[in-house]
């Protein structure tokens, strides 16, 4: 297996999920601090994040295992409301210091930090005034990126706006399974989304214009990958369409071009301008040119994909799982060639350097007799999939690659029942235990995929 000599090996985590320190540190209330409260059986056994892996406090030990682990880059986010606590006004010093110590402690262990702005913790007092409906959003955020880029861009060089807008805004306010629940109709989620990439768009101009140093800015966005059932051209062919049209399964979040067209082409694809046409909110050229504001990576998270073939009338055709397929413990399908297509079809219509900032497996994993974690699943998992990516990379400009998670951590409406990551953690005594899959990670990463 092969990957250029400087490819980007790391490990990704957000901070809700496992941050803790909930209210320390003059930290603000976001709608996940909020909305897990209500105890409504929403999020599984009720569980919160308010201690989650306790991170905010074992942030040291967190980077010695990572050195250990050998990872050479880490994806965290920033908690806007430990930044700033209403989202707006006041910056909360301590907040400032707290990343401004592990960014610190990353650089002096060697490892490059990368710096989501936004994982989904929208501040409850932005909420309140109708958060990403409010015409304002684009401009808070902004604000907000300012103050990244001048505290932080001293030493952060690579930064990713916003974290799958598919899901802060779909799962959210879509299909009602993320807080706060609910489910609107699509001309207030798809005004949503035009105020997000407006807010992604502010945020690389902010970036830009504060920045202390030549920064990469790039996007964070998701959905599944449509997969060609076979290697017959009218198949791939299908799957190009499926994967870049307007979703024949789901709500109208689930999809590529809306979310990343207007990034990096400047507008929204045609056929969805007609579709949804009585629900489009306002949209200008000024607009446009903010949303289109050129990124210089291009993030994706992947974690799985779908069979596609050409129909018989000449439109693409979804296809049902072969009975019996491999599937993880979230029972997500495991499909490795999602990181094949996925990379492809996005450099071929984006030409833009990939980043794989997401990719990970579920596993039931426990500590066994021996006190260890083998996750023998995980391993080969994520060698097939790296398989996928490496052929990839003869391809298209594939630059990274980050393994969600570092850490087990509070996997949103999952709460702590699904762990994905390379660390186990023990959330009784916070105990992390590498997993075998990390032992296995460090190899990949020492040998650049070579031992695979
Ligand atoms: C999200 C992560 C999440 C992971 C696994 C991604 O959609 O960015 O926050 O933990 O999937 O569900």
């Amino acid at each position: 297996m092969k990957f250029r000599d400087d490819f980007v090996w790391g490990a990704a985590t957000s901070s809700y999920q496992i941050e803790g320190g909930q209210n320390e540190g003059g930290k603000g209330a976001h709608l996940w601090d909020e909305y897990v409260k209500e105890e409504n059986g929403k999020v599984f056994e009720n569980q919160r994040g308010d201690v989650s892996c306790d991170h905010y406090h074992r942030y040291k030990e967190d980077v010695q295992l990572m050195k250990e682990l050998g990872i050479k880059a880490y994806r965290f986010s920033i908690d806007w409301t430990r930044i700033i606590p209403e989202g707006i006004g006041a910056i909360n010093e301590e907040g400032i210091a707290f990343y401004n110590s592990l960014i610190d402690e990353l650089v002096a262990n060697d490892i490059e930090p990368y710096l989501t702005l936004f994982h989904w913790e929208l501040p409850m007092e932005l909420y309140k005034r109708g958060g990403w409906m409010n015409p304002d959003m684009p401009e808070w955020f902004a604000n907000y990126a300012r103050v990244i880029a001048e505290r932080f861009s001293d030493r952060v060089k690579n930064f990713f706006t916003i974290n799958e807008p598919q899901c802060f805004v779909g799962l959210s306010f879509s299909e009602g399974v993320h807080a706060p629940w609910l489910q609107l109709p699509d001309s207030q989620t798809l005004l949503m989304s035009h105020n997000a990439l407006k807010a992604h768009g502010r945020a690389v101009q902010e970036l830009r214009a504060h920045a202390r140093q030549p920064l990469n800015i790039g996007y964070a966005p998701t959905s599944g990958i449509a997969l060609p059932a076979t290697d017959k051209p009218e198949d791939i062919e299908a799957a190009r369409q499926a994967y870049f049209g307007i979703p024949q399964e789901g709500t109208w979040a689930w999809n590529t071009a809306w979310w990343s067209d207007p990034v990096i082409f400047g507008k929204y694809p045609e056929e969805f301008l007609v579709h949804f046409e009585k629900d489009l909110p306002k949209i200008t050229d000024d607009d446009m040119k903010i949303i289109s504001e050129p990124i210089d990576i291009y993030g994706q998270n992947i974690y799985l994909g779908y069979p596609v073939r050409m129909g018989e009338d000449g439109k693409p055709e979804l296809l049902s799982r072969n009975t019996g397929y491999a599937k993880s413990a979230s029972n997500w399908p495991m499909t490795p060639d999602a990181l094949y297509w996925g990379p492809k079809f996005l450099y071929d219509r984006y030409k833009k350097p990939i980043f794989i900032t997401e990719n990970g497996l579920a596993c039931h994993d426990w500590v066994h007799l021996d006190g260890k974690i083998h996750d023998s699943s995980r391993i080969d998992f994520t060698a097939r999939y790296l398989g996928a990516l490496s052929r990839a990379a003869e391809e298209a400009d594939i630059r990274g690659y980050f393994a969600w998670s570092l850490m087990d951590n509070f996997e949103w409406a999952e709460g702590f029942g699904q762990r994905y990551g390379l660390v186990y953690v023990d959330f009784q005594t916070q105990k992390r235990i590498p997993k075998d899959s990390a032992y296995w990670y460090r190899e990949v990463i020492r040998t650049n995929g070579a031992c695979i």
